[in-house]
């Protein structure tokens, strides 16, 4: 496993994963048959499937192993006072410079005052420039119809707040969460899927009394950092880094990032910020609505403060990607492994009948049919059976299951595992349990 250092000068592997993402139908250029759009990408069968099984680690562990957390699914579109109030329409800039010899515009804290296209020292002062993408709603396009993508899910949850305190019965410290897609007019996307205009958020609002702020955003530093290891990337590629005060958002009192070790260097993967009673307040001052909760115990009204742990669904599934990656030989034949944890990887099974004759064909179908109702499975009756094995490992399958002639008298199938290359022989009506157990978490 390379260290941080070791990745950072490792730009073959972030180029035999684009490839594989690519030939193996994760991710593709967005209408390539248009000659794409910049930085903009689509997730194929294989990415699909990941990608949803990212957006489910995250929704276990946030949501569903837990009792102080509730979802929301809320509008991409929604009142622009939103963006008003929460200091969007103002304040979500990144300062822009242009190049006054070939016109290209950079982002000015992402440069050290040289055009990175044409190396030219010419350019303008530093201006800023808003990431929110705007629209119109409606048919006409005027000023009073304005609308704006959401650069953030986080707003659905705090305009929300008020519904889901009285309907759901909570009182702090409790959560609301919600996966949905953000768009940001990034003046440089780039780095394959990390930045993106449009991307995919995983964020969840814990609202806490205000003097346990400090002790939650400690908690959720931890816990995010762990579910990261949970699923798979070893923790010397992670690392916890507290921003300093002039990266902080407008937001925010204190952020602290969970970091990888990108192949060309430390990356954000996640921020963890204290966004205190700022939005709450905000929108409780814009809207006239209390926003108050009422805490009956000691009789006593507040706005609550908010610890908000913000991740990337698609960049966490570039970061597995990369942590997963591994080449050895089997056999004396070099193979390409996806390393990826069993809930992560796009099919859990495949399902692998050894000869395509029509007398395996029942059986297969009977055992593919059992699996699955619990496991994404792959079927596939071609080629040679080692080629299969292979195909299987670069895309991350964790366990193929074999029918072979034998299987018709015993009723017994292989089960092969991806990382061991080790193969157990089991009674087919065992397999499914036996593949149950293995997934820990
Ligand atoms: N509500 C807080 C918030 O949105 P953020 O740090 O701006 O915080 C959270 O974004 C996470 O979203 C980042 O840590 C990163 O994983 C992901 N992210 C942000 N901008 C992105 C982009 N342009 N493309 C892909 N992922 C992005």
């Amino acid at each position: 496993m390379p260290t941080p250092s070791e990745s950072a000068t490792n730009p073959g592997l972030f180029e035999a994963v684009v490839n594989l993402c690519k030939r193996r139908g994760f991710v593709f250029p967005s209408a390539e048959i248009y000659g794409g759009i910049r930085s903009t990408y689509d997730y194929g069968p294989l990415g699909a499937l990941m990608l949803r099984n990212v957006r489910e680690a995250w929704w276990r562990a946030m949501i569903q192993e837990r009792d102080d957390v509730v979802p929301i699914d809320a509008a991409i579109l929604t009142n622009p006072k939103v963006w008003e109030a929460s200091g969007h329409l103002a304040t979500f800039t990144d300062p822009l410079v242009d190049c006054r010899n070939c016109k290209e515009r950079w982002r000015a804290d992402q440069i050290e005052d040289v055009c990175p296209n044409c190396g030219s020292k010419d350019l303008t002062e530093a201006r800023p420039f808003n990431l929110m993408f705007k629209t119109y709603v409606g048919p006409v396009e005027a000023e009073s119809s304005v609308a704006y993508l959401r650069p953030e899910t986080a707003q659905g949850m705090f305009v929300n707040f008020l519904n889901v305190l009285t309907t759901m019965r909570r009182k702090p410290p409790f959560g609301i969460a919600q996966i949905g897609r953000a768009f940001r007019n990034e003046i440089t996307p780039g780095n394959f899927v990390f930045r993106t205009r449009e991307f995919e958020l995983m964020e969840l609002e814990f609202f806490v009394p205000p003097v346990d702020s400090p002790r939650w955003h400690a908690y959720w530093c931890e816990q995010r950092l762990a579910w990261y290891t949970r699923y798979g990337i070893a923790s010397e590629k992670l690392r916890l880094r507290p921003h300093e005060k002039e990266e902080l958002s407008h937001y925010s009192a204190g952020t602290t990032d969970v970091e990888f070790a990108f192949p060309w260097g430390w990356g954000e993967l996640e921020g963890i910020a204290n966004r205190t009673d700022f939005d709450l307040r905000a929108h409780q001052e814009t809207s006239g609505t209390s926003l108050e909760y009422f805490d009956q115990a000691t009789g006593e009204s507040y706005l609550p403060h908010v610890v908000e742990p913000a991740a990337g669904a698609t960049r966490a599934m570039m970061a597995f990607l990369l942590a997963a990656y591994d080449e050895d030989e089997i056999g004396g034949e070099r193979r390409a492994v996806l390393r990826l944890h069993p809930r992560l990887a796009p099919y859990q099974v495949a399902v692998l009948p050894l000869s395509k004759k029509d007398t395996l064909a029942t059986l297969s179908r009977e055992v593919l049919h059992r699996l699955q109702r619990h496991f994404m499975c792959e079927f596939d009756e071609t080629q040679s059976i080692g080629r299969r094995y292979r195909r299987q490992d670069e895309i991350g399958t964790p366990y193929c299951v074999t029918i072979d002639f034998e299987s018709l008298e015993d009723q017994q199938v292989t089960v092969r595992d991806r990382d061991s290359t080790n193969q157990t022989r089991l009674p087919i009506e065992d397999v499914v349990a036996h593949l149950l157990g293995r997934f820990d978490s």
